[in-house]
């Protein structure tokens, strides 16, 4: 049997939101996850959360939220990070170069088990400043709380492939999970390492499917033509992907059983 996870990649924007809002009753009858989580960094207009477009997501049924990098953009959302009443629900890379506020893991009870949810920022590619998501780990993983938790998923954050993997192999055995977000593009790599982990390099997003990583793509072609322009808008409708990954894991060991990739389309 094992427990089942269900994580959502990026979330961006209101058509990603309800999209999933949509989509996810119908997966959770099919799928019956114990616990589901999703990534939100972009879910406020696709930059940083608001308490509003958090409890929407809620209702939906997503049970945990994790962040990146724009996770601090909208100055709405930036002091749920440090506030209790979002303590066990809402998680942020700290190792992030400017990172504001926030914890960057909580363990979470389901059912008789106890999950670790912990969220890590790469540094290539990303803000100069980011403190090594490799050491951050290894920081972690000295705790003895999470020492205690067999079970652990790690949304790591990070653009180039190469650390993805890199990070991948690093917590093979050390963690149950490291699930890719932040590209917004899904990969088709999902596997289980040698030691038992769970590991996709990207998740993908849950946003516009006909965009440009869930962004109108004239803006984007625009902000690439005209360089140093900036700001893309955001689709309000039209056809959305929804992309997840279905992880079983053993309880007992904190190894990963079974993991699937989760891709739906809908228009919202
Ligand atoms: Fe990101």
């Amino acid at each position: 049997m094992g427990l089942k996870i269900l994580f959502f990649g990026d979330v961006v924007g209101a058509i990603g939101r309800n999209a999933l809002a949509s989509v996810l009753p119908g997966l959770k009858d099919r799928l019956a996850p114990d616990l589901v989580i999703a990534n939100a960094e972009n879910l406020s207009h696709g930059a940083g959360v608001t308490e509003k477009t958090l409890l929407e997501l809620s209702a939906a049924g997503v049970d945990l939220f994790t962040g990146g990098n724009h996770s601090w953009n909208n100055p709405l959302g930036v002091p749920l990070f440090d506030d209790p009443a979002w303590a066990d629900l809402l998680i942020v890379p700290t190792n992030y170069g400017d990172a504001k506020n926030g914890r960057n893991w909580i363990i979470r009870r389901v059912g008789d088990t106890d999950v670790l949810i912990a969220n890590l920022m790469g540094r290539l590619f990303t803000h100069p400043d980011t403190r090594s998501p490799f050491t951050s780990l290894d920081l972690l993983l000295t705790q003895q709380r999470i020492r205690d938790t067999k079970v652990r998923i790690v949304d790591f954050h990070a653009e180039a492939t190469a650390e993805k993997e890199a990070f991948g192999h690093f917590a093979d055995g050390r963690v149950s999970a490291v699930f890719g977000t932040h590209t917004h593009v899904a990969t088709a790599d999902a596997k289980i390492l040698p030691g038992g982990t769970a590991y996709i390099t990207d998740i993908g997003r849950c946003g516009a499917e006909d965009s440009v990583i869930g962004y109108e793509k004239k803006t984007a072609i625009k902000a690439f033509l005209d360089e140093g322009s900036r700001g893309y808008d955001l689709p309000k409708t039209g056809r959305a992907e929804l992309n997840a990954v279905l992880a079983t894991i053993d309880a007992e060991t904190g190894k990963t059983l079974a993991l699937d990739r989760i891709r739906e389309f809908v228009a919202v």
